[in-house]
């Protein structure tokens, strides 16, 4: 099968990319700077913005699937980019969808985010939604919606360096991060064999906020600390940063929110976050960085 995998540079995409190409598969990839894609050993690199129709044309022809995990980086970090998630994610997926189904590809599978009622209204959760609808209005469409990803979290192993960790009201919120891996094991599945059209994906433990950022304090050695932020505070600073970096007062709303409330989906991971921050912690050490 040949397949386009947008997102392909991002912490999943990677993942994807690696596991499509163990079953076979020939893998085209996008990006805008085609050095990012260069280590991926994809058999195609096409570089272009998707928020630009004009830069995507033709991307998908001869193609049988797209995996799309196409997104405005959710690091809390203002260099990752200044647009919010609905002038990002929507625009660039949806000019994907749409040269996509030109194309006549027979699926697409997009990267959504689990959500609950609650959040379903904050500016990261409706651009993912907005896409994940035109996705499912058309045949052969797919979405997956993964709790957070546990390269997401690897920022609190610098945080419970540093210490005190933050956290946003009383840290007793729950919810199962998943290993990307994991994840693109079912991206794999799901792109290659189809599936079912809609899947929410959590990992395998259930793990309290507090108990997520004590696990970081263990790995890196550091005495459990944390330092609880009121929600009013966080909520104030996403409204100030508004018109100055959109993206980081979504970023900031989010994760406040989402702090607040459980986020359990269906386990289907394997792999545990104490693992992951182990790994990554080595990965950091071997590097040459601190964590
Ligand atoms: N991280 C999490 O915990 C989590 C949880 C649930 C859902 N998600 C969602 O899952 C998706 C993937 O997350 P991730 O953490 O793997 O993302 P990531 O590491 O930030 O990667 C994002 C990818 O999107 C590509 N991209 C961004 N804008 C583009 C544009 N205009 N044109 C073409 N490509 C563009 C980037 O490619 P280039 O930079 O190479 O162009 C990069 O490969 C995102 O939509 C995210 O919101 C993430």
């Amino acid at each position: 099968m040949k397949v386009l995998v947008a997102g392909a540079t991002g912490m999943l995409g990677r993942e994807v990319v690696k596991g499509l190409m163990a079953e076979g598969a020939e893998v085209r990839v996008l990006t805008r700077d085609a050095e990012r894609a260069a280590g991926l050993g994809a058999a195609e690199i096409r570089v272009g913005d998707a928020r630009k129709r004009t830069r995507i044309e033709g991307i998908c022809d001869g193609v049988d699937a797209v995996f799309s995990c196409l997104g405005a980086s959710v690091a809390l970090r203002p260099s990752a980019g200044w647009r919010g998630y609905g002038a990002v994610d929507v625009p660039a997926n949806l000019n994907l969808l749409d040269v996509a189904r030109r194309a006549g590809v027979g699926r697409f599978v997009y990267v959504s985010a689990f959500v609950v009622p609650e959040t379903i209204g904050l500016a990261y959760f409706a651009a993912h939604e907005e896409v994940a609808r035109a996705v499912l209005a058309g045949e052969g469409g797919h979405v997956l919606r993964p709790t957070a990803f546990f390269s997401a979290l690897t920022p609190y192993l610098d945080m419970a360096r540093r210490g005190p960790v933050p956290i946003f009201g009383d840290g007793r919120a729950r919810s199962n991060p998943i290993d990307d891996r994991d994840l693109a094991a079912v991206a794999v599945a799901t792109t290659l064999r189809g599936g079912p059209r809609e899947q929410s994906l959590g990992g395998a433990e259930v793990l309290s906020r507090e108990e997520i950022a004590g696990l970081a304090c263990d790995v890196v050695g550091r005495p459990r600390r944390f330092r609880r932020v009121a929600p009013w505070i966080a909520r104030a600073g996403a409204t100030m940063l508004r018109p100055l970096h959109p993206r980081m007062s979504q970023l900031v709303r989010f994760a406040t929110e989402v702090s607040l409330r459980d986020l359990v989906a269906p386990q289907v991971g394997t792999r545990t976050l104490r693992d992951g921050f182990e790994e990554a912690a080595r990965r950091r050490q071997a590097d040459g960085r601190t964590a």
